[in-house]
C-alpha cells in the first residue's frame, strides 16, 4: 500500500514542512495513484517478445491510468511533493528529470536514429520504444515547451508513449492550455495539449505562500555594478575556485557543434554575458556546461531590453539548468536581479527565474 500521505504528515509532524491543507489535498491525489500503479502494467509490456508484434498491437486499446499535471506558481512546493510521490512510487521503471535533461536527451537520440537510419524511417516509434523498455512512470519537473523544434517532437513521442501505457506526471507553471501559446506554430500545437488532457489530470497548487522567499540568508555573489572592482573580486573568486590555475580557452562539442569557452580552469569558467545569452547558444551547451564546470561566473548582466525576448527566454534556459544542475553562480550586473528586467513589462515566467536567483545566492547553495 501507498504511504505518500502518511509521508507527508510525518513530515509535517517532524517540522521539516509547515502544514499546508492545498499541498495535503495534492498529496491525497498523488497517492490516489500510487495506489493505482501499484495494480498496473502497461499492457504492451506484458506480453512476451515485448515489441514483436509491435505494429499490430499499435492499435489495441490500453485501459490507461491518468498521468498528473502539477501547475502553480513558483515555491509553492510542487516540485517537492513530486519528489516525494516518486520516491513512494511503487514502480521500478521510473525516472525523474528535469524537462530540459530530458529533452536534450531527446534531441540527441532522434539525430543518432536519424543518421543509423538514412532510408527516412520515422524515429520516433523506435524512439518511443526504447524509453518503455526502461521506463514507463516519467516524472518531469518543470514541464514547458519554448522551442518549435521541442514542440514538433513531442507531440508525436508523447503520442507514442500514451499509446504504450506510459505515465507521466509533470510539475510546471503554465497550465496546459497556455503551453506554446501566442508563439508561431501555435495551432498546430493544440492537438498536442488535447492529447496532454486526456493522459493527465491537471491539478492547480496555489496557495498564497511561497516557501523559498525568507528562507535563506543572502550571501554577496550577485556583484552589482559592472566595473573594475567587481571584476577584480570575480578574478579572486575565480582563483580561488580553480586552486590558484590561470584560465584558458577550452573548446567543447555539443551535438556536432563548437562551443568555446574562453576562460576556464579546473572546476569553473567565466564568460561575458553577452556571449552566453545573446548568441546562439542553446540549453544543450549550458548542459553541457554545467556537467564540466560546478562554478560560473558571468560578466556584464545588462538590465534587459523587453523586446530583447530571444536574450530573456537564454537568460531564464539558463537559470533552469544551473539551478537543476546545483551550479554555484556569481555575476556582476548592472542592477540586483530583482531589476535585471523591468516589473512592469517583466513576462509572467521570469517569475520564476527571479525565485531562483534568489535562492542560488543563498549560503547553503552548494550542497
Ligand atoms: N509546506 C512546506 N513547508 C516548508 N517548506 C516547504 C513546504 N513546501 C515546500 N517547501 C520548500 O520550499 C522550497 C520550494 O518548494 P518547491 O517544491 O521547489 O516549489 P515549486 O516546485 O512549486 O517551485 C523547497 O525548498 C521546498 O522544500
Ligand atoms: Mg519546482
Amino acid at each position: 500500500m501507498s504511504c505518500l500521505n502518511t509521508l507527508y504528515e510525518q513530515k509535517v509532524k517532524d517540522g521539516d514542512l509547515k502544514p499546508d491543507p492545498l499541498q495535503k489535498k495534492i498529496a491525497d491525489q498523488l497517492d490516489q495513484l500510487c495506489v493505482k500503479l501499484a495494480d498496473y502494467t502497461p499492457v504492451k509490456l506484458e506480453i512476451g517478445g515485448l515489441f514483436k508484434s509491435f505494429k499490430k498491437l499499435w492499435q489495441k486499446p490500453v485501459v490507461k491510468i491518468k498521468g498528473i499535471y502539477l501547475v502553480g506558481p513558483v515555491g509553492r512546493g510542487k516540485s517537492m511533493l513530486m519528489d516525494l510521490f516518486y520516491s513512494q512510487a511503487p514502480v521500478q521503471k521510473k525516472m525523474r528529470t528535469h524537462f530540459h535533461v530530458f529533452m536534450q536527451k531527446v534531441h540527441k537520440k532522434f539525430h543518432a536514429l536519424e543518421l543509423e537510419n538514412p532510408k527516412g524511417e520515422d524515429p520516433i516509434p523506435k524512439l518511443a520504444e526504447d524509453i518503455v523498455r526502461k521506463t514507463w512512470l516519467l516524472c518531469f519537473d518543470e514541464f514547458q515547451i519554448n522551442d518549435i523544434a521541442d514542440a514538433m517532437i513531442l507531440g508525436r513521442l508523447f503520442e507514442h508513449l500514451f499509446n504504450l501505457g506510459v505515465v507521466i506526471v509533470a510539475t510546471s507553471n503554465v497550465h496546459m492550455e497556455g503551453l506554446f501559446q501566442n508563439r508561431p506554430g501555435a495551432d498546430a500545437f493544440k492537438p498536442f495539449i488535447v492529447l496532454l488532457q486526456q493522459n493527465m489530470d491537471e491539478l492547480e497548487l496555489c496557495s498564497d505562500h511561497d516557501y523559498r522567499l525568507g528562507r535563506k540568508e543572502i550571501k554577496t555573489k550577485w556583484l552589482i555594478g559592472c566595473n573594475q572592482k567587481n571584476h577584480d573580486i570575480l578574478d579572486q573568486v575565480f582563483l580561488q575556485e580553480s586552486g590558484g590555475k590561470q584560465g584558458q580557452q577550452v573548446e567543447l562539442t555539443v551535438m556536432g557543434h563548437v562551443f568555446i569557452i574562453s576562460c576556464a580552469a579546473g572546476k569553473v569558467a567565466k564568460f561575458q554575458f553577452q556571449y552566453l545569452c545573446d548568441t546562439a547558444l542553446g540549453a544543450g551547451d549550458y548542459l553541457a556546461l554545467t556537467q564540466k564546470y560546478k562554478v560560473l561566473i558571468i560578466e556584464n548582466i545588462p538590465v534587459f531590453n523587453p523586446e530583447n525576448m530571444d536574450v530573456i527566454e537564454r537568460f531564464t534556459t539558463l537559470i533552469d539548468v544551473l539551478y537543476e544542475q546545483h551550479t554555484i553562480l556569481y555575476v556582476s550586473a548592472e542592477t540586483d536581479w530583482d531589476h535585471i528586467y523591468p516589473k512592469e513589462n517583466r513576462a509572467a515566467f521570469f517569475e520564476r527565474t527571479i525565485s531562483r536567483l534568489y535562492e542560488m545566492q543563498s549560503q547553503d547553495w552548494t550542497n
